[in-house]
């Protein structure tokens, strides 16, 4: 008998393994009658009927035995078939494939653990699965049709059971008709974008009867179905999956139930689904309600993004937290308005006892050590972070020191402590803070340092302390007086007074300054000595810069009877320069030439030069004395040569005699004319009163010898 029916079985699934519209009877003019158990001895022979069997309640557990027994005669006319409530433990593909235009099953209640994958497989024409309420673990990929295989459930029932897993490819762009999933009340843990992966047509006036449709010109997740529903409520999913990696497309009118589940870590979720913007987490329409929420930090990005978005009204119910308790039941549109409650604690490296916190709406670390009361130091390390506020108030600590993570300090509170001493390096760090407050404490005086970081003053706070006034922390009152509100004092020669009333003149630090100008006027006259006993020393020299400098001549002896004579009668010169030289030496008639005469011409000096100058034809001796009475300077240029030299030595004396007017020059090194025995040249020599010619003060020394006579 049974050999004989799985013979007829499998002519069954070759006759209808492709099923058209018209296989499963499409059209509303069906007569559909209800049959029950006791319906089915009698004799159903009318062919134009069809059935809606119910045998529910029946204590059935074998369904080849029902199918053999009870419904043979009709299994080509049942549509629908009630199975709940009865004892059934399996279900195979042959029953199926034995009730060819079966719309809906309806097996729950049973005690069915595990569903094959090609249970359903023959099953074309099936448009409601029902196995709610059953002991299934595993729903498999495949259940409801191949990938992208065309199939015509609406309704798929699996609550009640405990699964635990969902083949990644249950859910496929296939299933066009799918408008309800159930799986609420099992034991899922997670949850993956299966909801997002059906394609869907629109349903308007199909009432659900099959046509044969081009999966692939379905435009990708265009489910417009109104009341589309995937229900996923009353699992165990705390985190989500996207094991196909699906990206959330367009889907509209649909809800996902992830209500009564164990979801913590929203931004987690959505970041599962690669949901980053406010339009991203909406399509997906995720109902969030009733999970253990944590809203910390993480949070934040998306309650910010979503509070500037159009998504602002929408969202306000989204989700409520759970955790932490100050923000226990409070809604999305609560946290949208409160960024500055989506705290982290961080734990890496905050010090103990302390509390260390991640606000993301001031963008920094707060540490706060307030409650450990013991802190003999700052913490030498803090949790790396960009920006950190520092709240050590109420501890002992008694000494600032330097702290590697001084530079990301924007607050500090010191304030209650027992400090005494900062080290003047620490704020030459804090380049980012903006508000201190080392108030209440032992301080005498503040590090300069501090004032140098420009902190508002608003934000210095340094009341309560032992500040002690002096000029040299004069800066300090100068800066602080300007604090608001804070009524400063420090201590000056131990009376405590208002720092306003402590000035410079009342603290009378021109004492100091009169003491720093008494030692500034002794080095100056150091100074003053040292130079004037230089300047005696190279008096000449001095004379001749002096004058050549500033055309003064501050040494000069005042020539009184002198002065008096000129008085009585001036005489007239002719020229300022009478030029005595050598005449045969062509060095110097050059040198003359070219540099001296140009040179003093420069000066204003007019010259007799003889060779240029001298009138031919009168008595040479009788020229050069007039020449020479008429001149206001001799000056006699001395070479070493011997020749001439008597001629030489006849200028010279002539210059010499007439009022003392030479200038000696000395072309040569004056050590060529140390064995000169003539007076009065060697006079002039041994007193070195002449000019060297190579002297580097040659110029302004014949410039300043040259107007002496003035
Ligand atoms: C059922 O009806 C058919 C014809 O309609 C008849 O031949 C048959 O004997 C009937 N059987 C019973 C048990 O009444
Ligand atoms: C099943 O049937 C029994 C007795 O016939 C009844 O007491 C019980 O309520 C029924 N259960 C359901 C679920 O219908
Ligand atoms: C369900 O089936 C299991 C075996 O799979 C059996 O042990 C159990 O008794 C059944 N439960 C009921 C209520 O029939
Ligand atoms: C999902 O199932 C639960 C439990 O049956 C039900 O309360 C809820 O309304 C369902 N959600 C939707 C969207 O239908
Ligand atoms: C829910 O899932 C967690 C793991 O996420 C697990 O520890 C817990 O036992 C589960 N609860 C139930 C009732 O299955
Ligand atoms: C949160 O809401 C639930 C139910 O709405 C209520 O029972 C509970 O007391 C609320 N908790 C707080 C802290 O308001
Ligand atoms: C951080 O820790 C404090 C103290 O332990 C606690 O009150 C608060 O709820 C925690 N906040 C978060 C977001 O973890
Ligand atoms: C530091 O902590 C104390 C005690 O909790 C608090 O009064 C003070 O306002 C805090 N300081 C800052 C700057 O937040
Ligand atoms: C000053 O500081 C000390 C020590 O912190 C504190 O005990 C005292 O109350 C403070 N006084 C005032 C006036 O703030
Ligand atoms: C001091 O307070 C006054 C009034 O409260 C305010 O206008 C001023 O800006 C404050 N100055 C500083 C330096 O904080
Ligand atoms: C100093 O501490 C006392 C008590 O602890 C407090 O009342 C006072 O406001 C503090 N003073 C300052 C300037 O912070
Ligand atoms: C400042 O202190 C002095 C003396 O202690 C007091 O008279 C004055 O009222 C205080 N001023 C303010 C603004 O607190």
């Amino acid at each position: 008998m049974d050999r004989i029916y799985v013979l007829l079985l499998t002519w069954f699934s070759m006759t209808f393994h492709t099923v058209s519209s018209d296989e499963c009877l499409c059209g509303d003019n069906l007569v559909v009658v209800k049959l029950y158990r006791h319906d089915l001895s009698l004799n159903l022979s009318d062919v134009d009927e069809f059935y809606d069997v119910d045998v529910s309640n029946d204590s059935i557990t074998d369904l080849q035995n029902l199918l053999l027994s009870s419904l043979t005669s009709i299994r080509h006319r049942i549509l629908h078939l009630d199975l709940s409530y009865n004892d059934i433990q399996q279900v195979q593909r042959s029953f199926f494939t034995a009730l060819p235009k079966l719309r809906s099953i309806v097996l729950s209640a049973n005690n069915i653990s595990a569903v094959d994958k090609d249970v359903f497989m023959d099953a074309r024409c099936l448009q409601t699965i029902d196995i709610s309420r059953n002991n299934i673990e595993q729903l498999p990929t495949g259940l409801l049709g191949k990938q992208g295989e065309v199939m015509r459930i609406k309704k798929f029932d699996a609550s009640h059971n405990q699964i635990r897993s969902i083949g990644s490819e249950l859910f496929h762009k296939g299933l066009i008709y799918l408008k309800n999933v159930d799986i609420s009340y099992n034991n899922m843990e997670y949850f993956d974008s299966w909801p997002y992966k059906t394609k869907s047509i629109d349903q308007n006036g199909l009432s659900g009867c099959p046509i044969d449709v081009d999966v692939s010109s379905l435009r990708y997740n265009s489910i417009s179905a109104v009341g589309y529903t995937f229900n996923l409520s009353h699992n165990n999913i705390s985190y989500f999956k996207n094991d196909a990696e699906l990206k959330p497309g367009q889907q509209k009118n649909f809800i996902v139930d992830l209500t009564f589940n164990n979801l913590k870590d929203f931004a987690g979720c959505v970041k599962a689904l690669n949901a980053e913007t406010p339009s991203d987490i909406a399509v997906l329409h995720l109902e969030l309600n009733n999970n253990p929420w944590f809203c910390d930090c993480s949070v934040y990005d998306v309650a910010r993004k979503v509070s500037n978005s159009v998504y602002m009204e929408q969202a306000r119910t989204y989700l409520y937290c759970h955790d932490p308790p100050d923000l226990q039941n409070k809604s999305f549109g609560y946290l949208m308005e409160n960024t500055d409650k989506l705290i982290c604690n961080v734990s890496d490296d905050c010090p103990a006892g302390c509390l260390c916190q991640e606000r993301p709406s001031e963008s920094l670390l707060a540490v706060d050590c307030s409650m450990v009361k013991t802190l003999t130091e700052l913490p030498y390390r803090l949790p790396k972070y960009p920006r950190i506020s520092l709240n050590v108030s109420g501890n002992q600590i008694q000494i600032i020191a330097a702290r590697r993570y001084a530079h990301a300090l924007i607050r500090l509170d010191v304030s209650g402590n027992k400090l005494i001493n900062i080290h003047p390096k620490f704020f030459d760090e804090t380049k980012m803070l903006t508000f201190v407050d080392l108030s209440n404490n032992s301080l005498t005086s503040l590090p300069i340092t501090l004032r140098n970081l420009r902190i508002p003053l608003s934000d210095v706070r340094v009341g309560n302390n032992s500040l002690i006034c002096s000029c040299d922390t004069l800066w300090m009152n100068e800066w602080l007086k300007e604090t608001n509100g804070t009524n400063l004092t420090c201590t000056v020669d131990g009376n405590v007074q208002n720092m306003d009333s402590v000035t410079y003149n009342s603290l009378t630090c021109y004492r100091d300054i009169l003491l720093i100008a008494c030692f500034v006027s002794v080095g100056l006259l150091c100074v003053v000595i040292i130079s004037v006993a230089v300047v005696y020393k190279y008096r000449y020299e001095t004379s001749v810069l002096l004058y050549h400098t500033f055309g003064v001549r501050p040494f000069d002896k005042p020539k009184q009877e002198q002065s008096m004579d000129v008085e009585e009668e001036a005489p007239v010169f002719t020229n300022d320069v009478y030029i005595s030289s050598n005449r045969q030496n062509p060095k110097i008639i050059g040198w003359v030439t070219k540099k001296l005469l140009p040179k003093l011409e420069n000066f204003n000096k007019t010259c007799y030069y003889p060779p240029k100058d001298d009138i031919p034809g009168d008595s040479i001796a009788d020229v050069i004395t007039s020449a020479m009475e008429s001149s206001r300077n001799i000056l006699v240029i001395l070479d070493d040569s011997k020749l001439d030299k008597d001629w030489c030595m006849e200028e010279f004396y002539m210059g010499h005699n007439i009022a003392g007017k030479v200038i000696l020059v000395l072309f040569d090194s004056p050590t060529k004319f140390e064995d000169i025995e003539t007076e009065p040249i060697k006079t002039y020599i041994n007193r070195q009163d002449y000019i060297q010619m190579n002297h580097k003060l040659f110029w302004p020394k014949l410039e300043y010898e040259l107007s002496k006579g003035n």
